[in-house]
């Protein structure tokens, strides 16, 4: 397994360009599921997630095509063989759990398997299953896997999900789009990704009003239609790289960053004395002066701080002057970077979903292990800042959702490279 090796090095000065959101791609990839024309996906982030998705729906027998280097997905879904989503694919990525709606709204059944737990959390799906079911979907579950079926085809109705779920507005929205009559969805999730999602769903025939509200309503339409839609930019990737001038200082600038996707963060970085700036390219990121403030964190669901960003802000705020208290309500179990960087130096008490990080004047390099995607990427801007070298091992949760680090954070002044693994 590779390793990356870090090596503090000062501040970072320069741009890092932001790749199109891999949350946003893993959805609008299972979209094309519900039509028989194709649908191309420009500016699709390169990341093995999308490769899983890949893999995914051509094991249901949709063509899928990555073109000019995996930046366009072209897909068809004309002569789909299968309904089954098996284990063995959904249990390296939750995500495979979006082909559910849009194969019961074509199809009239789906077989997909329940995902299983994850690193940070265990990740249920009754909430995707009780929004279905809302829309008349007979699902049960057998052998870890939910049979669901809706012989007379979907019908629209009115659905107040217990919890802003992202996943289970995506599944719903999409079986939604081909269901007869009105659907109303109350207590939708208001992320960006969902938004792009509707964006690209308008875009195939159909109807939808209220996206990125609380609110979605959905007219359903006999057939969809081929499309062409580009990936909106990945704002956790770019929540993550604004972390990198905060921490080392300096000052960059994230091309393609819009301060919509990004507000309650950049909010908290002010509040901690790192100025957002949007310009006509991006976001321009400095410290302005000295160390950051300790300023406190809850995760919530859209527009509140992303959970996403929690694992990277907790390595800002172990540098940070004062004492942090940050709170994790979306997932039971995402503080597993903490201990990974309590060997680096940091002082962090963790208690059940609440970590409280006080600052130290700098952290120490260390070998340490990444154990979930954003935790890994957070022992890498802790690295940036450490003193002397830090090796992160398990790097393949990185490839999961970043493409290029070492070439994007060198491109700033950052003493960073990939170890090859034996
Ligand atoms: C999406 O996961 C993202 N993944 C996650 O990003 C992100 O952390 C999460 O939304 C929250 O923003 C993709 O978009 C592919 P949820 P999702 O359904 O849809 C519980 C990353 O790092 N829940 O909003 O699975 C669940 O256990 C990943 O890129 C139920 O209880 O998130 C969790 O505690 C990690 N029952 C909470 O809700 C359900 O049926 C939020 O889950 C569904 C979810």
């Amino acid at each position: 397994m590779d390793s990356i090796l870090v090596t503090g090095n000062g501040p970072l000065n320069g741009q890092i360009p932001i790749a199109g959101a891999k949350n946003a791609c893993l959805t609008l990839m299972p979209a094309t599921l519900l039509s028989e024309e194709p649908l191309t996906l420009t500016n699709a982030p390169r990341l093995s997630d999308i490769k899983t998705m890949t893999a995914l729906l051509q094991s249901l027998g949709a063509e899928v095509s990555s073109l000019q280097d995996g930046q366009v997905q072209a897909m068809s879904s004309h002569d789909l063989t299968s309904q089954t989503a098996d284990y063995e694919i959904v249990r390296k990525m939750r995500a495979s759990n979006l082909v559910l709606g849009p194969l019961l709204a074509r199809f009239g059944h789906a077989v997909v398997s329940l995902p299983g737990g994850c690193a940070i959390g265990a990740r249920p799906m009754d909430l995707h299953v009780e929004g279905l079911e809302a829309l008349g979907a007979e699902i049960e579950l057998k052998d870890g896997y939910l049979h669901a079926k809706a012989p007379g085809g979907l019908k629209g109705g009115v659905h107040e999900m217990r919890f802003a779920s992202v996943g289970a507005t995506e599944n719903i929205v999409m079986a939604a789009t081909l269901a007869k009559g009105t659907t109303v969805l109350k207590n939708a999730a208001r992320e960006p990704e969902i938004v792009d999602l509707v964006e690209c769903l308008r875009k195939m025939g159909a109807q939808i009003a209220g996206e990125g509200t609380s609110t979605i309503e959905i007219q359903g339409v006999d057939r969809l239609h081929g499309a062409t839609h580009q990936v909106v930019i990945d704002r956790i990737e770019l929540g993550t790289y604004m972390l990198a001038p905060a921490i080392c200082g300096g000052e960059v600038e994230l091309l393609g960053g819009r301060m919509r996707l990004v507000e309650s963060f950049a909010a908290k970085l002010d509040a901690a004395g790192v100025s957002v700036e949007e310009t006509d390219k991006g976001l321009k990121v400095a410290r302005k002066n000295g160390r950051v403030r300790a300023v406190d964190v809850v995760t919530e669901p859209f527009p509140g701080f992303p959970t996403d960003l929690q694992a990277q802000m907790m390595a800002l705020m172990c540098t940070a002057e004062g004492t942090s208290v940050l709170e994790e309500r979306i997932f039971e179990n995402r503080f597993m970077h903490a201990p990974e960087l309590v060997r680096m130096g940091a002082d962090i008490e963790v208690h059940g979903g609440t970590a409280t990080v006080t600052g130290v004047e700098r952290l120490k390099g260390a070998p340490v292990m990444a154990t979930d995607l954003r935790a890994s990427v957070s022992l890498i801007l802790a690295g940036l800042a450490a003193e002397g070298e830090t090796v992160v091992s398990r790097v393949y949760h990185l490839d999961r959702g970043y493409e290029h680090v070492v070439r994007k954070l060198e491109g700033v002044g950052a003493k960073i490279e990939r170890i090859k693994g034996q």
